[in-house]
């Protein structure tokens, strides 16, 4: 489904990403594991046309991608939620998620997805008409993940969905993740500092390191590997 081929990307003089190459089959959850500045954002940003490499190419369905603008990218169904909680903090919650759906015609199916997001995470119904500003921060992860859904992704990549939470709505977000990816027909990349949990529920892994891919490898032998252990198990 998306194949990412040797791709460089600069900030300026820096090479943040250096001949980066990954697939995702269709109906796969990939994890991305890497410590702080390692690339993992960036290669995000990379696919989803925020920041186009320097080199290489992307692939999505067969076409090439890194030279579209973002918007078309996510009209091709890759959608991608940042970082840091990114909501519009001065629309209620329903506005942020009908966001989501802002380029879709189809009401019905809208609606039906936006039944789907509620029964979910039922915390967004509940503050449907409560600004996203004056929402937690768990609460705001929520929101970001139901917007991206309302956007009808084929490719939902997630950027430290569980950053900052306590363990509790860390243990909801992963259940919902979970959830996700197992009723609907969509395909997941997740970067995720919990690299426990992220290798149980991936099918295959990445390993980044200063922009280059040391690892990749099923789930499982990732999490048994010394280097990981030592490096993101905290063995
Ligand atoms: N806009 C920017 N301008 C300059 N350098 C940048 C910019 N964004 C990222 N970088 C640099 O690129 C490298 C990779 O950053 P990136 O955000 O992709 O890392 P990351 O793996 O997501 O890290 P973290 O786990 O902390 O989120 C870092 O050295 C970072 O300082
Ligand atoms: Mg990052």
């Amino acid at each position: 489904m998306l194949r990412v081929e040797e791709i460089n990307v600069t900030y300026g003089k820096a090479v943040a990403l250096m001949d980066v190459s990954l697939h995702l089959e269709r109906g796969e959850l990939v994890t991305l594991l890497g410590s702080n500045g390692a690339g993992k954002s960036t290669l995000l940003k990379c696919v989803s046309g925020i920041k186009p490499p320097i080199k290489g190419r992307t692939i999505f369905d067969g076409e090439e991608i890194q030279k579209l603008p973002s918007h078309k990218i996510v009209q091709r169904g890759i959608i991608h939620v940042p970082e840091g909680r990114a909501v519009f903090p001065d629309l209620t919650v329903e506005e942020n998620l009908r966001m989501g759906a802002f380029c879709r015609k189809d009401e019905n199916a809208v609606r039906k997805d936006m039944d789907f997001v509620f029964a979910l995470l039922p915390r967004l119904q509940e503050r449907i008409n409560q600004s996203a500003g004056t929402l937690s921060g768990g609460e705001a992860q929520m929101l970001a993940i139901g917007r991206g859904l309302l956007a009808e992704p084929k490719l939902l990549m997630l950027d430290e969905p569980s950053l900052g939470l306590a363990p509790v709505l860390r243990d909801n977000i992963f259940a919902v993740i979970r959830q996700i990816y197992q009723e609907k027909d969509i395909t997941i990349l997740l970067v995720e500092q919990n690299a426990r949990w992220a290798l149980q529920v991936a099918a295959r892994g990445y390993v980044l390191e200063n922009g280059r891919i040391r690892l990749e490898d099923t789930g499982e032998k990732l999490a048994a590997n010394p280097h990981v252990q030592r490096a993101y198990l905290g063995y």
